[in-house]
């Protein structure tokens, strides 16, 4: 598969971001652009970017990897340092999965919309997925408050074809090439996700309640109210009808055998 490689000129916000993207650091190959940024917290400034064009370690939700052709992909992370007391920690999936679907009906013509908890879709197709991480910062003795680092990863595969994907994947899986038949703009791809993360990071939080706001914009991407889905959590099966998602990313079900049942978005499973 031939592709551009990206560069730090074509990547880099301009004009300049309110908080992300003070410093690009952008990768032919590395393990993880999450694992770089979870490593770096405490030494490297708040909104640094990590990009990469392949990952030997890459990471994906409850310990799984994330695996794509060199090239193919959009991998990318940021990192955002926090207070202690920051929503963003409880959020940043949400935020990170409305900033990725507003960015791609902002450069492309593709329908992408959010699969419960952490997945971008196009129809049935997993387009996509996030990861967000955070530990507490190493402090020292001049900061008052202690800090947190706040990881976002997003991956999101571009030009990939159907024949590329691996046969466990190839039911289940798609990229913005498949679906729109032409190679996207990887750059024009990342220049839009960090201009909405940041857009989302800075907005006025005088104006309204901000995490209600995001919440709201979630509700309108997401693509599975009133869907049947199967999941799994702490070793039992259940199925239902998703009723709502609740601020924070909870998933609320109507079960198959009766009544409503809150699960956990860190530790529940989807069936596909
Ligand atoms: C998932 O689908 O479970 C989440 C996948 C997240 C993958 C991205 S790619 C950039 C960043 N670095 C990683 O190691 N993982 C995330």
């Amino acid at each position: 598969m031939s592709y551009s490689p990206l560069r730090v000129s074509d990547v880099s916000p301009d004009p300049p971001l309110r908080r992300l993207g003070s410093a690009v650091h952008l990768f032919d190959a590395i393990p993880s652009t999450n694992t770089f940024l979870m490593d770096g917290i405490g030494d490297l400034p708040d909104g640094s970017v990590a990009l990469a064009e392949i990952q030997t370690a890459g990471r994906g939700r409850l310990g799984r990897r994330w695996e794509t052709p060199r090239g193919a992909a959009v991998l990318m992370s940021v990192l955002l340092m926090e207070d202690e007391a920051s929503r963003l920690r409880a959020n940043a999936t949400m935020l990170a999965a409305v900033a990725a679907c507003e960015a791609l009906a902002n450069v492309t013509d593709c329908d992408v919309r959010i699969r419960w908890p952490n997945d971008l879709k196009i129809g049935r197709k997993k387009l996509g997925g996030i990861l967000a991480e955070s530990r507490r910062a190493p402090q020292d003795k001049s900061t008052e408050r202690p800090q947190w680092g706040v990881v976002i990863g997003i991956g999101l595969n571009c030009l990939q074809q159907a024949r590329g994907f691996p046969p466990a994947l190839a039911e289940k899986a798609t990229s913005l090439a498949i679906e729109s038949g032409s190679a996207p703009d990887r750059a024009g791809i990342v220049q839009a996700l960090l201009a909405r993360i940041d857009t989302w990071l800075t907005c006025d939080a005088s104006a309204h309640e901000p995490w209600a706001q995001l919440h709201a914009a979630w509700r309108g991407w997401f693509g599975e109210l009133g869907e049947h889905i199967e999941i799994e959590h702490g070793g039992h099966a259940f199925a239902g009808t998703v009723y709502d998602v609740v601020e924070g990313g909870d998933l609320i079900l109507e079960l198959d055998t009766g009544g409503r049942r809150q699960f956990d978005a860190a530790t529940t499973t989807r069936k596909w």
